[in-house]
């Protein structure tokens, strides 16, 4: 039987990219910002996880206004890395698990919750840069990945009781894949940040350390928190938090956190990171 044995919520911001991809992690201004992570490293060589479910969201990078699904599952053999605008990252092609991905697909639309099929697409830093604060610069990635895209670029994003649920849905289609594998589920974007407007710029400490210990504490806080309180207190880009619930919502009612980092700045953005088991 598959099973998620653990879950880790990170930031992904596209300079931390730049910066391991252009040996600055050693720089005064990022080693703080990786440092945070090398607890992580360590302990995911020791966990050996076989497959990855990675909930990111893409930035108008495999999709456009053309076409905005709200929740995607990547079901392809492979993921080349998307050429942002500066040519794409030096990472290895991320590789899919698309037997498991259709049996998820398949478990979560007749489970009644209706996701978008990918079987082609190009994944930008949402995706590799998680990917890269976890496992450093390997040739090639150690985990397989399952893509699960949510939409939080375009209004309206989905709610975080739907995230919530979709994570329950999507343990349950874990829970009946009769392989045996070591699965983590991982909710990455965030935390607060506000890339335009008047409040550029923006960062708020006390509502992402609250986010951070109610992931544990007080998840139904975070289940019920309306989209224009992630507007108000973490910024426009702070919605992006919405997808580390799809990642609680997959480990069930009690958790223990087994690491946490926080840091401000990583270019605009708080980094925040978070290791959960659930118990
Ligand atoms: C930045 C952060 C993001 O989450 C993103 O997707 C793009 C840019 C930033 O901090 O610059
Ligand atoms: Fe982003």
């Amino acid at each position: 039987m598959a099973r998620i044995t653990a879950a880790i919520a990170s930031s992904h911001v596209p300079a931390i990219g730049a910066a391991i991809d252009n040996g600055k992690t050693e720089d005064a201004y990022w080693k703080p910002i990786f440092e945070g992570y090398e607890w992580t490293q360590q302990w995911l060589k020791e966990e050996k996880p076989d497959v990855v479910i990675l909930v990111y969201n893409d930035h108008a990078s495999a999709f456009s206004m053309d076409i905005i699904p709200t929740f995607a599952i990547g079901c392809a053999e492979e993921y080349q890395s998307a050429d942002e605008g500066w040519g794409p990252r030096p990472v290895p092609p991320v590789v899919g698990e698309p037997d498991l991905a259709w049996h998820i697909a398949q478990s979560c639309i007749l489970d009644e919750f209706d996701l978008t099929i990918i079987n082609k697409m190009d994944v930008d830093h949402g995706l590799t840069v998680p990917m890269s604060l976890m496992f450093g610069q390997p040739d090639a990635w150690p985990v397989k990945v399952v893509p699960i895209a949510v939409n939080v670029v375009q209004y309206p994003p989905p709610t975080g009781n739907r995230c919530w649920m979709l994570g329950e849905a999507i343990a349950r289609a874990v829970e009946s894949f009769p392989e045996d594998l070591n699965v983590q589920i991982w909710g990455t974007g965030g935390m607060s940040h506000q890339l335009q407007g008047p409040r550029a710029g923006l960062i708020n400490q006390p509502f992402d350390n609250a986010f951070l210990d109610d992931l544990t504490a007080n998840p139904q806080r975070l289940r019920e928190m309306p989209h224009i309180e992630y507007l108000r207190e973490a910024g426009s880009e702070g919605i992006e938090l919405v997808m580390w619930l799809i990642m609680r919502g997959a480990l069930g009612d009690h958790v223990k956190p087994l690491h946490r980092h926080y840091h401000v700045p990583g270019s605009n953005t708080a980094v925040g990171h978070l290791v959960l088991k659930p118990e």
